[in-house]
């Protein structure tokens, strides 16, 4: 077989351990050949194609990011980028496409699979907000370094009696910040699927520092204040799959929370660095274990499909099913995190 490969979307730790893992089952178990695609969909419309060999993918398993790049390039809605795009597969005689992205990627592997093309996804976003699977790739190493960055300013926050907020990702969901603010010890953690209320904020920051005088407060980037109608955001530009350059809600919670409580108050935003660097090792796994199944899912023709992690095991699952709406955070995973509050 001739096996097409791409990254879409943001990257994020372990996508090189999925494209090490398609390359060495491809060619170790069923002597295919892997042609890897540059730039996400872009590289199909440009045909910025390049054969993977045993030897390009030596070495890659703990590197950040992605060796065959990225783009938020989008042709839905773009018949003739579409057409293009079919018309590519063939022309290359790529038997199947495995795409590894987040929601946007997985959106425009199921169009194409709608229209006849043989594509696997793999569910990849630091932000694990992709339905019909437990966890995605790279969200661990993201919590870790969060979890870190969250240790060390506590030291500062408690040198200088203040209140730090701590701005990470997460556009739809709070995944990153609930978990690394549970890892953390935080204090307060806002997610996008709670609107939160800034005085009952400040109420429990102040009762707080009656005996401890410094606190840590998590923020997800996507979050909103309770009759907000629009997150914070950097800039309204938006990009191909119509999201704006979200950031900033960290420093107007900031500012709001020195007004009302008296409180010196710092924020820092994590931004990419939440995205950079070494995979952890379970990501490292997840992702390897990701690339060999998708693999296999070609081989059993089992296209429009998605490889997905159900508890211990892997599983394929409609991709139609996984693009329907993001995962949210359990509510009961919150209940835990606000036993810490205050
Ligand atoms: O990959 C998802 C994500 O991490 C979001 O949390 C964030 O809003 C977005 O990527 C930002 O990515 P970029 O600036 O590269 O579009």
């Amino acid at each position: 077989m001739k096996l097409g490969m791409l990254t879409g979307g943001g990257d994020c730790p372990g996508l090189n351990a999925v494209i090490r893992a398609v390359v060495r089952k491809a060619i170790g178990s069923y002597g295919d050949t892997v042609i890897g695609i540059r730039n996400g969909w872009k590289g199909l419309l440009n045909d910025e194609l390049t054969e993977l060999k045993l030897s390009t993918v030596s070495g890659i398993l703990p590197r950040g990011g992605t060796i065959l790049g990225t783009s938020r390039t989008n042709p839905i809605g773009k018949p003739e980028m579409m057409q293009t795009i079919l018309d590519n597969i063939k022309r290359h005689e790529l038997d199947a496409v495995i795409a590894i992205g987040g929601d946007d990627t997985l959106r425009v592997c199921n169009e194409l699979h709608q229209r006849g093309a043989k594509v696997v996804g793999v569910p990849k976003t630091i932000d694990n907000d992709i339905a019909e699977t437990d966890y995605t790739f790279g969200f661990n190493t993201a919590v870790q370094i969060v979890t870190e960055a969250i240790d060390r300013l506590h030291t500062t926050a408690e040198s200088h009696h203040r209140i730090i907020v701590v701005e990470v990702m997460g556009r739809h969901t709070g995944w990153i910040a609930v978990m690394s603010g549970l890892a953390g010890g935080a204090d307060a953690i806002l997610v996008p699927e709670h609107p939160y209320d800034v005085d009952h904020l400040c109420g429990i920051l102040k009762k707080r520092h009656e005996t401890k005088p410094f606190s840590i407060v998590v923020v997800a980037e996507g979050a909103l204040e309770k009759g907000q109608d629009e997150p914070v955001v950097q800039s309204h530009k938006l990009d191909e799959f119509g999201h704006v350059h979200l950031g900033g809600v960290g420093s107007v919670l900031a500012r709001q929370i020195e007004e009302r409580t008296g409180i010196q108050t710092r924020v820092t935003m994590l931004g990419y660095i939440q995205r950079g660097g070494s995979p952890t090792a379970y990501d490292r796994i997840l992702g390897t274990r990701f690339g060999v199944r998708a693999v296999e899912a070609v081989h059993e023709g089992e296209f429009g499909r998605m490889v997905a992690l159900k508890g211990e095991k892997l599983e394929l699952v409609p991709l139609q099913k996984a693009i329907r709406e993001p995962k949210k955070v359990d509510l009961e995973l919150m209940k835990v995190a606000e036993v810490f509050y205050g």
